[in-house]
């Protein structure tokens, strides 16, 4: 596992942003994981900035989201759905037959979730994904439990995540209490992972999933046992590791 501190956010975002322009470049038709939530914010910023100034294209890539709320329509403006376009499919020249999304406002959440595995598969697996964390240590939206959910599956959110997700909608009542997520098997068969930290508030949950015991109690621990993880923390997210 690399572990790279950078001063601020703004650094965190475009060495990230820096590390998946590479991989475009080195492979176009690359298989992209991307998650949602404040953290990734400014490397889709930087992205969209590398593609209308560097000519990056992403005509040729895919995307997978790693989750999605369940009950809210495609379009609604806290849906991930409206994220992603918002903050960054709708500013790149991206084939919006690359992108996928799990739909989380279908009659049937569980075929969804069977449907979603079989695209990632025929589309040849995820070259890289890019994970935030709860302050729970959540990624994508795999909560604390007692195993590592395998596939893509349908998740009860943690009341803290339900808490902590409360900023986006008018009040806490609005957060839906269940989402599809890809499991924490899909995010350990991409070939490469980046996690993305920024803050003291999320110093706590890196600590113990880089330099904690691996279990399922904190989910994100299960990426000490990847063989290809570059972890990109600012000062404060950083500051509760040991660092040799
Ligand atoms: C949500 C998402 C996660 C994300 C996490 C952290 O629950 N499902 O994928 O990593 O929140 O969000 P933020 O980056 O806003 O702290």
């Amino acid at each position: 596992m690399k572990i790279k501190v950078t001063n601020s956010y703004s650094e965190m975002s475009s060495v990230a942003a820096s590390k998946v322009a590479k991989i475009i470049e080195e492979k176009p038709n690359a298989v992209l994981g991307l998650p949602t939530g404040n953290t990734p914010l400014g490397m889709y910023h930087e992205l969209i900035a590398m593609h209308q100034k560097a000519n990056l294209s992403f005509e040729k890539v895919t995307t997978f989201n790693l989750d999605e709320y369940i009950g809210l329509e495609r379009d609604h403006i806290n849906s991930y759905n409206y994220f992603m376009f918002h903050n960054f499919f709708k500013h790149i020249d991206i084939d919006k037959a690359n992108i996928n999304i799990p739909n989380g406002n279908t009659e049937d959440p569980k075929e969804e979730c069977a449907e979603y595995e079989k695209k990632i598969a025929k589309a040849g697996g995820i070259d890289l994904i890019i994970l935030g964390i709860g302050v729970n240590g959540h990624i994508a939206f795999n909560e604390p439990s007692d195993h590592f959910p395998a596939s893509t599956h349908i998740v009860t959110l943690d009341q803290s995540t339900v808490q902590a997700n409360a900023r986006f909608f008018m009040s806490v009542d609005e957060v839906p209490r269940f989402a599809i997520t890809m499991g924490i098997g899909s995010i350990m068969h991409c070939r490469k992972i980046m996690l993305l930290a920024n803050g003291e508030a999320k110093a706590q949950a890196v600590k113990e999933a880089l330099q904690g015991p691996i279990t399922p109690a904190l989910p994100g621990s299960a990426l000490q046992l990847h063989k290809d993880v570059t972890v990109i923390l600012d000062t404060g997210a950083a500051s509760r590791l040991t660092l040799t």
